[in-house]
């Protein structure tokens, strides 16, 4: 028999408040397969508040999106590792240099490194957005090319939205980690995201990582919540 397979959704700890995430993330623990902490997590409870995530035993997703000159990108990977979290992002248009400067830094942890991932384009950025910040082409070229830029500079994947899954799989293959929010469960109140897909729809399309907030933690018991994605996941689990 085949290992089952891992739990794809990490939970979004998007609060300032360290005992409101640990509480969240305690609840959900049973039913997902890691945690996110953001800037607002980050910049509140600093790398203390981390540790005190990470030891709650998921693997953690650091959304800190960093972009600076090579030198200092590394240094902040080299600074972040110690604390335990499994994966980082950079902005991929930092370019070439700065990730495979981040890359290399986190390389030399040896194997049970921490991943690094790229953030595209935004999704809040538009074509006409990207061509008042200089750039020509419209969004959807942008991602793919910022894309096989972080695959060509080393590093383990990319973080996409849902309608960019198809696409990146087919440019990038299969052993590229493609990382999604905006993912929201059949019947979802959808909020602020506007192109969303359930997690069954971006699994099937080829998503490693399927990332969800307020879902589950503003819903009015995340455990329960975060069960029902598990068992639409996984029908069998339940
Ligand atoms: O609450 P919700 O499920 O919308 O949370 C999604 C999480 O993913 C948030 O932490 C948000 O910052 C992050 N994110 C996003 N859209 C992107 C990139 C990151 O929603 N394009």
């Amino acid at each position: 028999m085949s290992p089952a397979p891992a739990n794809p959704v990490f939970c979004a700890l998007d609060t300032v408040d360290l005992r409101q995430a640990l509480d969240w993330g305690r609840a959900v623990k049973p039913f997902v397969g890691g945690l996110k902490i953001g800037l607002e997590f980050f910049n509140a409870n600093g790398p203390e508040g981390v540790k005190a995530v990470v030891a709650l035993g998921l693997p953690v997703f650091a959304d800190l999106k960093l972009h600076d000159i090579p030198n200092t990108v590394a240094g902040g990977v080299r600074g972040i590792m110690p604390l335990g979290v499994a994966i980082l992002n950079i902005h991929a248009s930092g370019g070439p240099a700065m990730m495979r400067a981040a890359a290399d830094e986190a390389r030399k942890a040896g194997s049970k490194r921490m991943k690094i991932i790229g953030v595209t384009v935004l999704t809040s950025l538009d074509d006409q957005d990207l061509h008042a910040t200089g750039v020509a082409g419209n969004a959807e070229d942008q991602v793919l090319r910022l894309a096989r830029l972080a695959k060509d500079s080393g590093l383990d994947g990319v973080v996409c939205a849902a309608h960019e899954i198809a696409p990146l799989r087919a440019t990038l293959g299969r052993d590229f980690m493609l990382v999604v929010p905006g993912i929201r469960p059949v019947g979802a109140d959808l909020r602020d995201q506007k192109r969303v897909m359930t997690p069954f729809e971006a699994r099937a399309l080829g998503a490693d990582i399927l990332v969800v907030g307020r879902p589950v933690t503003a819903a009015s018991d995340p455990a329960a919540a975060a069960r029902t994605i598990r068992d639409e996941l996984f029908p069998h689990a339940a």
